[in-house]
């Protein structure tokens, strides 16, 4: 029976190594040894990765990898992608070839404008806030001018505070509604500080104010935050061509490409497809979040409401055939940084920004946004065409293998060997078994 530890954080890391081993694994020094090895030999390095979160033990790592050749506003990037998933590098990299010597692919910033929000319950008159939120609007702005200061000196800083009044929603529910620039910092520490600001500045302003009652002085602030829902923090990237150069030999470009704009309406009409559909986009995108020091959730729970705004689930891509040419896009919003955060601590981070030749936060949601197109343009091509299971499982093969703890040797006979055979959990299996007899 388990027990419950107390202080357990104020443990040294080799305590809490030693704890969880023995509590909760069955075989304790194989467990601590198997920590011990994902450690980085160099200390400064491990010490490093200690400190980004709190209890470490050992290091998770997920593969760094490189799609190369993405053509992006005439500039050719090779993007870093941080996943476990097999084949979906492969997949970006196949999708960047292609749009490679068609112009590649396009974008669009449109918004950058970042949210945070004040949470209040007021009890009296709703036209009575707004003029006292009129009248003292200025204030927010001062109160919380060292900390807009220097954001303010390189073109940031707040763009707007609005009283939103929430009561047909929640009794007595308003906010203050804030946006800002934050250029190249994804700002939630500038934002977050911003709010709290705000708050103050609201409760000690409303406890003054000759208009109000005494209840309505006692607003109650309920919590500051920011919002990971950007739908003005927004890129759009595309690609098109004229159909007679989509290359679909068999199937015929024209079919391929009604096929392609089906798969869209498809995931449009349906929320099981849609969910799938935008899965398949957030594996380019997460790929490159995560390799970029971004915050994947934020960015994930951002970009589904988006996805639901019309009030049905829909697709991020969109798809069309006129005159002639196929035109493929998306739509996304996206809050990033290349400044602040993991992006000069992490020492991969800091590389996958050098590789991409150290972008603004604007590039950083083009490139981005280019690999969930990237990714979705190379999975439908996939579904409407050969299906999907026979360039994924012949890049599983390796993990397959692995799993069968086959050698070098019988990795190399059996990977040629599936150049012309499809593969399977079952025909791994018996190749594997043939190759021994
Ligand atoms: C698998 O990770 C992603 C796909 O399922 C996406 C899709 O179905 O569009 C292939």
């Amino acid at each position: 029976m388990h027990k419950p530890v107390n202080g357990f954080s104020r443990l040294s890391k080799q305590e809490k190594i030693d704890w969880i081993a023995t509590n909760y694994t069955e075989d304790a020094e194989s467990t601590k040894t198997l920590l011990k090895r994902y450690w980085n030999t160099d200390l400064s390095v491990q010490k490093l990765h200690d400190e980004f979160i709190e209890n470490t033990v050992s290091n998770y790592y997920l593969p760094f990898s490189i799609a190369p050749n993405f053509l992006i506003n005439d500039k050719l990037y090779a993007i870093p992608m941080a996943i476990e998933e097999s084949s979906v590098v492969a997949a970006a990299s196949k999708a960047a070839k292609f749009w490679l010597n068609k112009g590649g692919f396009k974008t669009t910033i449109l918004g950058t404008e970042k949210v945070g929000q004040v949470h209040f319950m007021f009890y009296g008159d709703g036209a009575r806030l707004q003029r006292f939120f009129d009248q003292t609007k200025k204030q927010f702005y001062a109160d919380a001018s060292s900390i807009t200061k220097s954001m303010e000196r390189r073109g940031g800083g707040i763009s707007d505070i609005v009283l939103r009044d929430l009561t047909d929603q929640l009794d007595n529910y308003y906010q203050l509604h804030c946006t800002f620039e934050t250029l190249d910092a994804m700002g939630a520490n500038f934002i977050n500080s911003c709010l709290e600001q705000f708050s103050k500045t609201l409760k000690d302003q409303a406890a003054q104010y000759h208009d109000f009652s005494e209840e309505e002085r006692q607003l109650e602030i309920v919590m500051s935050i920011l919002s990971n829902y950007v739908p003005n923090c927004v890129i759009k990237a595309e690609v098109s061509c004229a159909v007679g150069t989509l290359d679909e030999g068999e199937m015929g470009n024209e079919q391929f490409a009604k096929k392609m704009v089906q798969a869209i309406s498809i995931a449009n009409a349906d929320p099981h497809r849609a969910v799938t559909h935008n899965k398949g986009i957030m594996n380019g995108v997460d790929a490159v979040i995560l390799a970029t020091g971004n915050d994947f959730r934020a960015v994930e729970a951002g970009i589904h409401a988006y996805a639901a705004k019309s009030g049905q689930y829909s697709s991020l891509t969109h798809a069309e055939v006129k005159n002639g040419i196929f035109r493929f896009w998306i739509e996304i919003p996206l809050a990033l940084g290349t400044v602040g955060g993991l992006t000069s601590l992490h020492p991969l981070v800091k590389l996958a920004l050098e590789i991409l030749q150290k972008p603004s936060a604007q590039e950083l949601m083009q490139i981005v946004a280019v690999a969930g197109l990237a990714q979705n343009f190379a999975a439908l091509r996939s579904l409407v065409t050969t299906g999907i299971q026979k360039g994924h499982m012949k890049m599983h093969l390796l993990n397959l293998l692995n799993q069968l703890g086959a050698t070098e040797a019988e990795k190399k006979s059996i990977v040629a060997h599936f150049k012309t055979n499809t593969v399977s959990n079952a025909a791994v299996k018996e190749a594997l078994q043939n190759i021994r007899q």
